[in-house]
């Protein structure tokens, strides 16, 4: 038990801004003067219009996005978009490229093949144990469209430059590193990214699609299904996780007035992850698991040469208020996941107590 806030390295839900959390809680029971809570309001009023309205528009200047795309919310997770995808953009007579770059995206694969689409399966990090990113990919010209995992939470990789698919369109789950950094949006079709990492809370996805997709969008489809129905509606076909946007408001607002924009935080994001980085390749008592060139700004994954120690890393890294280090229980390791509301001096005490802890046991 504590009584002060820690340093959070959880991959998701993960840290949001002090700020924010400061904010929310301010004009929790009254807001903006309306005499009821954020919770409270009807979606349908004027307040919640605006703040839907806000965050579209924030998410437009931050990613640089230009009138040929749409945000909108969903529910489900991203994992719900593992379906919506190719149920939206998956004709019966054609086929899908997808890569494979572990977890996340190994499910997109499966669900896509329960609805029994063509799904081709163009490269694959499995080999190599998901450790990196493929390269040199042969992509179908005919496909559908390609579908990639911009980050992979729990292998620590990240495409560092997306694939060249020519007038095929692109897929990115980007769950994990959505407005970490800049990036050319036009070669995408469809973007789309569960709130809980770097935007916002869980309860909320958002999705960035290009005008022109929802043109392939078949009508017989369940209206929840369809994101036809969310652009029609701006996301408000029913109700929307209206607490999740109105966070995910918040947060879009910090990153835009207090931290500056995404080439910003991008340079911040690197300096946090180079940090961590050159410490973990300065010694040989921990080990970085990713492939240099496929490193992730945003999960670093990594070992301790004696691997019985992890267990101890992790328990005395939270006595230490350095919580949610221990990695995804399907690879084991350790994580520090540092999006993009970790302060770089939380980078510098979780390096200055991995030295310490290495100091003692090595
Ligand atoms: C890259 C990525 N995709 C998808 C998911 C699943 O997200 P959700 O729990 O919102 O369905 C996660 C969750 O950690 C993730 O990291």
């Amino acid at each position: 038990m504590t009584d002060q806030r820690i340093y959070n390295f959880n991959p998701g839900p993960a840290a949001l801004p002090l700020e924010v959390l400061e904010e929310i809680q301010a004009e929790f029971t009254n807001y903006k003067g309306c005499g009821m809570s954020v919770v409270e309001i009807s979606h349908r009023s004027r307040w919640f219009d605006d703040i839907i309205n806000d965050t579209i528009e924030r998410t437009r200047r931050l990613m640089n996005l230009g009138d040929n795309f749409q945000v909108l919310f969903l529910q489900g997770g991203a994992s719900m978009q593992f379906c919506m995808v190719p149920l939206n953009f998956l004709p019966p007579d054609r086929s899908a490229d997808y890569v494979d770059t572990g977890t996340w995206s190994t499910k997109a694969i499966k669900e896509a093949r329960i609805l029994g689409k063509t799904v081709d399966v163009v490269a694959s990090s499995e080999g190599k144990n998901y450790t990196c990113i493929p390269h040199n990919i042969p992509f179908n010209p005919a496909a559908a469209y390609v579908h990639i995992t911009s980050n992979n939470t729990i292998k620590g990789t990240q495409w560092n430059r997306f694939p060249d698919t020519g007038t095929v369109p692109l897929i990115a789950d980007m769950s994990s590193d959505i407005m970490s950094r800049t990036f050319d949006v036009e070669p995408f079709g469809l973007i789309y990214a569960g709130a809980q990492k770097n935007i916002g809370p869980a309860g909320v996805c958002m999705a960035i699609i290009r005008n022109d997709m929802l043109e392939r969008i078949p009508e017989n489809l369940p209206s929840m299904l369809k994101y036809t129905t969310y652009a029609a509606k701006n996301s408000m076909y029913n109700t929307p996780p209206c607490f999740a946007i109105y966070t995910v408001q918040l947060v879009l607002k910090w990153l835009e007035e207090k931290i500056g924009g995404l080439e910003k935080m991008e340079v911040i994001n690197r300096q946090k992850a180079d940090t961590l980085y050159h410490y973990l390749d300065s010694t040989d008592f921990y080990r970085a698991t990713a492939e240099p060139d496929s490193r992730s700004m945003m999960n670093i994954t990594f070992r301790i040469k004696d691997e019985r120690l992890e267990q101890r890393f992790v328990s005395e890294a939270l006595e230490n208020d350095l919580g949610g280090l221990k990695g995804h229980r399907s690879v084991g390791g350790c994580r520090a996941s540092i999006y993009n509301a970790m302060s770089p001096g939380a980078v510098a005490a979780l390096v200055e107590f991995m030295r310490e802890f290495e100091r003692i046991n090595g």
